[in-house]
């Protein structure tokens, strides 16, 4: 086995990356396994959990982060208007401050504009089809549109999640990276196996290394320390 390269020192301000994409994508099941996993690798994290499902109930991150412990913090959703505040008082030197995100929704009042605005890095993620191309198209025409009027922006690369094996991940990534995106060369991969990421709610989260959530894990650092 070879041995993965040492974790990148982070910036003294940190970084704040938002991890956002459709429902379903694996947002938070990526993230409840990055945060220990990445505090295991030496970097100090927190999490912001920005989805509120329903009146009165939590994001699945922050739910998860309140049955197994993360050894790292996890915070409830702040009201739209602070999350940028938030997560700039919150961001650990040298270290991660992790945004979870709902179901994308480009909507004037809800918490994914605000929290595009709050972070130094988005991951996209997406399960690589025709039709989840299509809807990728919001967020990444929301941040060109940023840029466009000359708005902070935050750097954008794309992880491919829920990836199967006959997917057609290798053509969409084709057609991302000719478009000029950066998406990153480890992949999510979907799995029903009772040892998989799926039925780790209420239990110990174990990431073995050179796994592709070790490998996604690292690789995240590597572009965000960037
Ligand atoms: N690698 C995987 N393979 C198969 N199923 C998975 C995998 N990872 C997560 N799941 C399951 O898929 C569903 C969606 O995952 P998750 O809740 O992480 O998505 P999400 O992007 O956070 O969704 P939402 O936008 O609704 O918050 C969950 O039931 C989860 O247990
Ligand atoms: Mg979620």
């Amino acid at each position: 086995m070879t041995t993965p390269r040492p974790v990148p020192v982070l910036p003294a301000q940190g970084r704040r990356v938002a991890f956002v994409g459709k429902g379903g994508a694996g947002k938070s099941t990526l993230l409840s396994h990055f945060l220990p996993h990445w505090k295991k690798l030496g970097v100090p994290c927190v999490g912001i959990d920005t989805d509120v499902p329903g009146d009165d109930e939590h994001g699945t991150l922050y739910v998860h982060a309140a049955q197994t412990d993360f050894g790292v913090p996890v915070y409830p959703a702040p009201v739209p208007g602070q999350i940028r505040n938030e997560a700039q008082r919150l961001c650990p030197e040298k270290g991660l401050c992790a945004l979870d995100t709902g179901a994308w929704e480009r909507k004037k009042d809800g918490p994914h504009l605000p929290v595009v605005s709050a972070v130094d890095w988005l991951m996209l993620c997406m399960q690589p089809t025709g039709n989840e191309l299509e809807r990728a198209a919001s967020v990444l025409g929301y941040v060109q549109q940023l840029k466009d009027t000359g708005a902070p922006a935050p750097e954008l690369a794309i992880v491919l999640t829920m990836v199967g094996q006959s997917s057609a991940a290798n053509d969409v990534e084709e057609e991302l990276s000719s478009a000029g995106y950066l998406v990153l060369r480890n992949r999510y991969k979907f799995s029903t196996a009772l040892d998989g990421p799926a039925h780790t709610f209420g239990r110990d989260i174990k990431v073995r290394g050179g796994s592709d959530i070790d490998l996604l894990a690292r690789e995240v650092l590597d572009v965000v320390a960037r």
